[in-house]
C-alpha cells in the first residue's frame, strides 16, 4: 500500500515511527507492507518519490526541523504544492493529520477533496472535514468507491468510532456522552495533585497531547468538534459549533478543584450528544461515578443503544504513537477491505 502523508507534526510522526518500528510484524502477522511514498507540511516542504521514500531518514530531517535534510536521491522530487502532490502521486491512501481547523475545515478538506478526485482512500485525524463537511465527503467517497476513515478524530486509537459504526451496527444509539479531551482531562488530574493550571498545560503541550493552538483544548471547542463528529457519523445530523451549548476549563479555579474535592467529587469535562443537539460542559460528578476515575490523558465514551443498555469504551484519547495507532488501524482496515 501506498501512502502519502500530510501533516508531520506529533501524529504524523508516531505513524511514521510505529511503521518502522513494526515493520516485521505487519508483514508477517498481517502482509501489510506500507510504503510512504509523498510527505508534506505547510512549513516544512514536501517529497515525493513513487519508490518510496526511507522513513529513517524522514524521521531524521524532521528531528532537524525540514524536509530539506532528507538526502537527494534519484528519483526524488521536492516541494510540490501539497494539492498538486497529492492529485500527482501514485499513493492509494491519503492519510491526512495536519492541524484541525474547526472552523471550515481548510485546507485539509480540499486535500481529502482532491485525494477522492484522484482515485486515492482518505484516511484522517485532522478533525476538521469530518466536522465541518463529513456527509459531502462521505458521499464523495462513496461515488468514487473509496474509503474515508476517520478513527483518530475521538479518542485517539481508542476505536470509538469503529466501535459504533461496525461492532454497534444493528442497535439504535439515542446517545453519547463522556470525556473526549485528553488535554483538559490531563491538567485538571494534575490540578488535583497540586500543579499549577499553566505547569498542566505545558506539561499535556510537552507530552504531545494539546491542539497547535491549545486554546481549541481549553476552551471545549476540540471536544466539541468530537461531538459533531460523532453526531455525524452516528444520528446523520450536521451540526455547526455555534449550534453546541460550549463551556471549557479556563474558569476553573485551584480552590474549586480543592472545593469538589473537599466534597468528595471531581470536575470532568463531560460531552453530551443526541440527535436533537449536544453540549460541553464541566461536570462536578461524585467519586464512586465511573466517569470520576478517568484520569490522565484518558477519555471515555458511553454509548445508549436500545438493544444492549450503555456501552462505555475507555482508552487514551491523545498523544503521538495513540493517535498513530488509530491511522495504522484505519489502513489495516483499507489493507482487509480494498472496497
Ligand atoms: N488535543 C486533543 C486532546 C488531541 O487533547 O484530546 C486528540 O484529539
Amino acid at each position: 500500500m501506498k501512502i502519502a502523508l500530510i501533516g508531520l507534526g506529533s501524529v504524523g510522526q508516531g505513524l511514521l515511527q510505529i511503521l518502522k518500528d513494526k515493520a516485521a510484524y505487519l508483514e508477517e502477522t498481517y502482509n501489510f507492507k506500507p510504503e510512504i511514498v509523498a510527505v508534506g507540511t505547510a512549513s516544512k516542504g514536501t517529497l515525493y518519490h513513487p519508490d518510496g521514500l526511507d522513513i529513517d531518514d524522514l524521521l531524521k530531517a524532521l528531528e532537524a526541523r525540514h524536509l530539506r535534510h532528507y538526502p537527494d536521491v534519484y528519483g526524488l522530487t521536492r516541494n510540490w504544492d501539497i494539492p498538486f502532490l497529492i492529485h500527482e502521486c501514485n499513493a492509494d491512501v491519503l492519510v491526512e493529520c495536519s492541524p484541525t481547523n474547526l472552523q471550515d475545515g481548510q485546507p485539509a478538506l480540499s486535500y481529502c477533496q482532491v485525494a477522492l478526485n484522484s482515485g486515492k482512500h482518505v484516511v484522517m485525524a485532522n478533525k476538521g472535514p469530518i466536522a465541518v463537511a463529513y456527509s459531502d465527503l462521505r458521499a464523495q467517497a462513496k461515488n468514487a468507491g473509496k474509503h474515508l476513515l476517520f478513527e483518530g478524530t475521538v479518542m485517539a486509537g481508542t476505536p470509538s468510532i469503529r466501535l459504533a459504526m461496525q461492532a454497534l451496527a444493528g442497535c439504535e444509539i439515542t446517545e453519547a456522552r463522556g470525556i473526549f479531551n485528553g488535554t483538559t482531562n490531563y491538567i485538571l488530574t494534575q490540578m488535583e495533585g497540586g500543579m499549577s493550571y499553566a505547569d498542566a498545560l505545558v506539561r499535556a503541550q510537552q507530552l504531545g497531547y494539546a491542539e497547535t493552538d491549545p486554546s481549541a483544548d481549553v476552551e471545549g471547542w476540540d471536544a466539541a468538534g468530537k461531538g459533531i463528529i460523532l453526531a455525524a457519523a452516528l444520528f446523520n445530523k450536521r451540526f455547526t459549533l455555534s449550534e453546541m451549548s460550549v463551556q471549557g476549563i479556563t474558569h476553573l479555579t485551584a480552590a474549586d478543584i480543592k472545593a469538589a474535592s473537599e466534597a468528595g467529587e471531581r470536575w470532568k469535562l463531560i460531552v453530551k450528544i443526541t440527535p436533537e443537539g449536544g453540549s460541553v460542559k464541566p461536570t462536578r460528578l461524585p467519586m464512586n461515578h465511573p466517569l470520576a476515575g478517568v484520569g490522565g490523558s484518558t477519555n471515555a465514551v458511553t454509548y445508549t443503544t436500545d438493544l444492549l443498555g450503555e456501552v462505555t469504551l475507555v482508552g487514551p484519547g491523545a498523544g503521538r504513537i495513540q493517535t498513530g495507532f488509530a491511522l495504522l488501524s484505519d489502513l489495516l482496515e483499507i489493507a482487509r477491505n480494498p472496497y
